[in-house]
């Protein structure tokens, strides 16, 4: 083979390797692209679409979803959208948690070193970015295997409510 067939040859091969890693990227990798753990998002993930300028976001899930997280109830709709940037997720629209019994729509998530901060608004709270680690399962969320674990309610709701009134 010629030395401009095989150049020609090995170009194709580029680009039709980065064209295959393109499609693959998951909505999973771009959250880690973003500085995220991929646990943010649950199983189930069908489609992602992202402006790359904006920020711009939209992520289908193949149906809602719902689980426990550190002692908190999500609720995944099938639809979550919202604006990101590195370590800052805006306008986040699909992601509830039920503090004490009312519900609450997270609205930023940010990146604060190994941890992140959920904000509902009104309160934030802070978890250790290993909690998100790997994708929760809708229904037994991230203790699939141990699905008993047990924690102090009252602990767990007092994180949301101090941080709350000292804001
Ligand atoms: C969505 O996908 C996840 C992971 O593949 C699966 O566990 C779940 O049962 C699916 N849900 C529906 C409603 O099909
Ligand atoms: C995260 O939350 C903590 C405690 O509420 C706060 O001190 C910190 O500034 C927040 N970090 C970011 C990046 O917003």
């Amino acid at each position: 083979m010629s030395s401009p067939a095989l150049l020609s040859l090995l170009l194709q091969i580029t680009i039709a390797a980065a064209a295959a890693a393109a499609e693959t990227a998951t909505a999973y990798d771009l959250l880690q692209e973003y500085d995220f753990p991929a646990g943010l998002l649950p199983q189930g993930v069908t489609g992602y679409e992202l402006d790359a300028s904006t920020g711009k976001f939209k992520v289908y899930l193949n149906g809602t979803c719902s689980f426990k997280a550190e002692g908190y109830d999500l609720k995944y709709k099938s639809t979550i959208s919202g604006v990101m940037s590195k370590g800052k997720i805006k306008n986040l629209k699909g992601i509830s948690v039920k503090v004490i019994f009312l519900w609450f729509d997270i609205t930023e998530v940010t990146r604060d070193g190994d941890d992140l901060n959920l904000s509902v608004g009104i309160a934030s709270a802070q978890f250790g970015i290993d909690n998100f680690e790997g994708s929760p399962q809708c229904g037994c969320g991230f203790d699939c295997v141990n699905v008993e674990r047990e924690e102090s309610v009252e602990l767990r709701i007092n994180r949301f409510v101090s941080s709350s009134i000292l804001e």
